[in-house]
């Protein structure tokens, strides 16, 4: 079946011609990975989106990232996502709504201070256009660094969105690691405003499901097993997972890693199993393990880009008709694209 799939798929693609570029996170599943003209991380993908001239680019990947990918396009430009189900729980765990509202008690707290938001990639596009409204911008894993930096040329404090970890992990890195406060917008027993004020870096309290689940047991158990396993882990990992490995980095990060290993070297991975998989299956020579053998980490959302909807959005296109158009609101559109474009330039 996955043979005759793919010659549909194929066929498909022969008659859109450079009508259709299909882009693929990295987090994929291999039958859409091998259909893609590039596979990256969500920094790379941003900008082959923003350099596509196809009419149509197909996104396989989860909402947020095809939204992006409608901002920084052209106007005539249409993406498409095969599956509307592909929602990243974190971004769902950040609403324009109750940033808002916490914005609005954060601020009255500290009114003699600039606060510059900054979300994560994963976010919807109102969060990216009210942090752009704020002076703030957007980042992803690979240049969260530089977008700390940025905010802190520009301002006194920072309120980071949605992603715990990825906040924490890059506060260590940049040594103001004693600077940090988290506000729970779900706790009402948690550190009210004036507390959390009193801290430089203000962390929302969001995180990926999949990545959370890493423990520091998991490197004990891999090092115990194989003694000469190296540990390249996500920052969305928490911090003592992150402390425990050798390497963290984006998604390319990660595959980088395993691409200028040498042969038998030994590297167990903390992140997606999809990316997990491809690496073993792109590099055999490399010894490449999940870092947690037994408890699948798997990206549901990530997961719900099935080949079949691919083969489906493509037949529909070759017969004139737009299925999963991704496409955001107008009024979001500008504000959202500055905050993109300060991350593409930092
Ligand atoms: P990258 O930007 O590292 O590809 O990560 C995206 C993501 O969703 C990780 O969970
Ligand atoms: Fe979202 Fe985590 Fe899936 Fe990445 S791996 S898309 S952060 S749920």
């Amino acid at each position: 079946e996955e043979g005759e799939r793919t010659e549909r798929i194929e066929a498909a693609l022969e008659e859109l011609g450079d009508d259709v570029v299909i882009l693929g996170h990295n987090y994929q599943r291999r039958e859409i990975v091998e259909h893609a003209d590039f596979v990256g991380d969500s920094y790379q993908l941003s900008k082959e989106a923003a350099n596509a001239d196809a009419e149509y680019v197909i996104f396989g990947g989860v909402t947020f990232m095809a939204e992006s990918a409608d901002i920084i396009t052209d106007d005539d430009q249409t993406v498409i996502l095969p599956s509307m189900e592909a929602s990243c729980p974190m971004a769902g765990m950040a609403e324009a709504l109750q940033v808002d509202s916490a914005w609005a008690e954060i601020t009255a707290a500290a009114p003699d201070e600039e606060i510059i938001p900054i979300t994560y990639m994963n976010s919807y596009a109102d969060l990216k256009a009210f942090c752009a409204s704020q002076g703030g911008l957007v980042c992803t894993s690979s240049n969260a660094h530089r977008a700390f930096e940025y905010a802190f040329d520009r301002g006194d404090k920072v309120l980071f969105l949605p992603d715990k970890h990825l906040g924490e992990n890059t506060a260590h890195r940049l040594g103001m690691q004693d600077r940090i406060a988290e506000w729970d917008p779900w706790d009402p027993d948690g550190k009210d405003a004036e507390e959390v004020a009193e801290s430089d870096i203000i962390l929302w309290d969001g995180y990926c499901q999949v990545h959370e689940r890493f423990r520091e047991d998991h490197i004990e158990d891999v090092r115990e097993d194989h003694p000469d396993a190296k540990v390249v882990v996500h920052p969305e990992c928490r911090r003592e997972v992150v402390e425990a490995a050798d390497v963290v980095g984006s998604t390319s990060t990660i595959c980088e890693t395993i691409e200028t290993a040498d042969p038998g070297d030994t590297w167990a991975i903390g992140t997606e199993i999809h990316l997990t998989n491809h690496l073993q299956r792109w590099h055999p020579d490399v010894e490449v393990l999940p870092l947690c053998g037994d408890a699948c980490m798997d990206c549901n959302a990530m997961r719900q880009i099935d080949p079949n909807y691919l083969t489906w959005v493509l037949e529909e296109l070759v017969e004139g008709r737009e299925r999963n158009v991704i496409e955001v609101a107008p009024e979001e559109k500008d504000l959202a694209e500055l905050a993109l474009d300060r991350m593409l330039e930092i």
